[in-house]
């Protein structure tokens, strides 16, 4: 099999374990490319790709950029914030509009879950979901699993524990959904009020206690505690959040254990890390922003020559 099993990546919860496996085996692939002294392919020569940003993002906009022109792709970036959306525009009428320029994907990071979903019953074009709301972010789980596979040599049977803001996170929910799949043992950990009531259901542990999570898991995915998307307290103060749940460089290495510690960023140093647990030979946070273009190159590369 060399095709994906679907026409976009909305979520991980669409796509099979054999698509999540072709994506890590195409990205192994594009890794090499990108170590070359020409880091550059024309897989993608005659595709147009727009991407198309409804929030804010460092990583995973220019991670798309680079992707998208390391395979050769024309590309157009939108951005809301000085886009005719300020004039009332629908997003329907938005991306049409930039459809009729002759674009043939779009990424597409959007406030509203489910946004990317409702396009891609209109649209014609390929779409990938840079990150819906509270809902997924498929690629971030992609990158952050195939880091896993990396360091760890592969994913099944691996404990994995998210620390964080579970409640609020897109990559919470991609990243079970992605680990379960390939055969890791998934706990969330975090204050009563950041876990989602029914989280249970998806099959993953629960956990509250931060230091019985690291004495548990073989891989932390730390979290960011989501300011943006909180409208009411659900801990007194970030002081108190850092003091029971922050992760420093002395807790991981009193567990006299290998972890392997992870951020999807953008990290609150002090908050949910300490720098010096985020800048410490536990870290792969870098590894994961760069394994995050050869991923991204993947996923663009097998849709475009997915089945329609
Ligand atoms: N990890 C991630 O999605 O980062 P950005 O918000 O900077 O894209």
């Amino acid at each position: 099999m060399s095709k994906l099993s679907k026409k976009h990546l909305l979520g991980i919860k669409d796509i099979t374990a054999q698509d999540i496996q072709l994506i890590f085996e195409t990205a192994d692939t594009f890794k090499d490319v990108l170590n070359r002294p020409i880091k550059k392919v024309p897989s993608l020569r005659d595709i147009t790709i727009a991407n198309i940003f409804f929030e804010n993002s460092t990583r995973t906009r220019l991670s798309f950029e680079l992707a998208e022109k390391r395979l050769s792709a024309d590309v157009v970036n939108f951005s809301a914030s000085t886009s005719s959306v300020k004039k009332g525009e629908t997003l329907l009428d938005t991306v049409n509009n930039i459809l009729a320029m002759k674009v043939d994907m779009v990424v597409m990071r959007h406030a509203s879950p489910g946004a990317p979903h409702y396009l891609s019953r209109h649209i014609k074009a390929n779409i990938v979901n840079a990150g819906d709301g509270t809902h997924e972010h498929p690629t971030q789980a992609l990158l952050d699993a195939y880091s896993i596979r990396e360091k760890l040599g592969e994913v099944a049977g691996k404990k994995i524990a998210i620390i964080g803001d579970i409640l609020h996170s897109r990559v919470a929910l991609s990243n079970i959904f992605a680990l379960q799949k390939l055969g890791a043992k998934v706990m969330v950990c975090g204050p009563p009020t950041l876990l989602p009531k029914f989280i249970s259901h998806t099959g993953v542990l629960v956990e509250t206690d931060v230091k019985k999570a690291l004495a548990w898991c073989d891989v932390a995915n730390v979290l960011r505690i989501q300011l943006e998307r909180q409208q009411i307290k659900y801990f007194p103060s970030l002081r108190e959040y850092s003091l029971y749940y922050g992760i420093n460089k002395k807790m991981l290495d009193a567990l006299k254990k290998p972890i392997v510690l992870m951020h999807p960023g953008p990290i609150n140093r002090g908050v949910e890390l300490s720098s010096d647990a985020a800048d410490s030979h536990h870290a792969v946070i870098l590894d994961q922003v760069e394994n995050g273009v050869a991923i991204r190159m993947a996923v663009l590369y097998l849709l475009a020559g997915s089945a329609n």
